[in-house]
């Protein structure tokens, strides 16, 4: 019953930033059910949560996401990082996608596993001692992304200004709308071998 227990309550109760309100539609935590898939890989499901949160007083929405596997509950993607809409309608977002140590941690993304084995044996074999830095190319791809949004039409379009560290990702988009009380959103990706076109589509709930 301390004070540290009520300045996060008190930091909740501050008004929603003019910025933020356009989108204050999204604030809170969705929870749902997408579809993954690429000319290049086998299709997939999975479970996902997003979380929109606004501090107050800065004109920043700070979104975290984590994805499951829909049979066995095992962490798959996760990213996080803030959105900052601008009055004039335009939005700049940036992500930071990890296939995460977390998971590794937990022994549970055999990609991202079968990654750092294969660096582990390349910096062996190259008597490379500090490892860090291939662990952290495998680990995380920065996006910065700008956009627009309709606060009418509930929607935000984002395209990739900046797609950072990615070995084969060259552009990005995401187009979040509401719908019938639903958040849906449709991800694409660019490679290097293939145009832009989906890897993601799902469907959100509020809780
Ligand atoms: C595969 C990028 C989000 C699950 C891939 C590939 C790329 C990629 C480049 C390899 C495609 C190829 O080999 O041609 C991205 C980007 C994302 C994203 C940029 C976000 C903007 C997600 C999410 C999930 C996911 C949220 C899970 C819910 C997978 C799976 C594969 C894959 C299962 C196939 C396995 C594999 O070959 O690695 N993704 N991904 N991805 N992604 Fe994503």
């Amino acid at each position: 019953d301390g004070s540290e227990s009520s300045a996060p309550q008190q930091a909740q109760a501050v008004a929603v930033h003019p910025a933020v309100e356009p989108l204050s539609y999204l604030l809170g935590t969705w929870r749902g059910q997408g579809e993954g898939g690429f000319p290049t890989i086998n299709s997939f499901k999975y479970g996902e949560q997003l979380n929109f949160s606004h501090p107050g007083n800065k004109p920043v929405i700070a979104y975290s996401q984590k994805t499951w596997k829909l049979n066995s509950g095992e962490p798959m993607h996760a990213e996080s990082g803030y959105w900052r809409p601008k009055p004039d309608g335009t939005i700049e977002v940036v992500i930071a996608q990890s296939t995460g140590l977390v998971e590794v941690q937990d022994g549970s993304n055999s990609i991202l596993f079968i990654e750092i084995l294969f660096i582990e044996v390349f910096c062996r074999r190259m008597a490379i001692s500090n490892m860090n830095r291939y662990y952290a190319m495998a680990e995380s791809l920065s996006l910065k992304i700008k956009g627009t949004y309709d606060a009418e039409e509930k929607v935000v379009k984002l395209h990739s200004e900046l797609v950072g560290n990615a070995s084969k990702v060259r552009e990005i988009t995401r187009v979040f709308k509401l719908v019938n009380e639903e958040l849906v959103y449709v991800v694409e990706m660019a490679t290097s071998l293939n145009s832009l076109q989906p890897h993601l589509k799902a469907s959100l709930t509020k809780l």
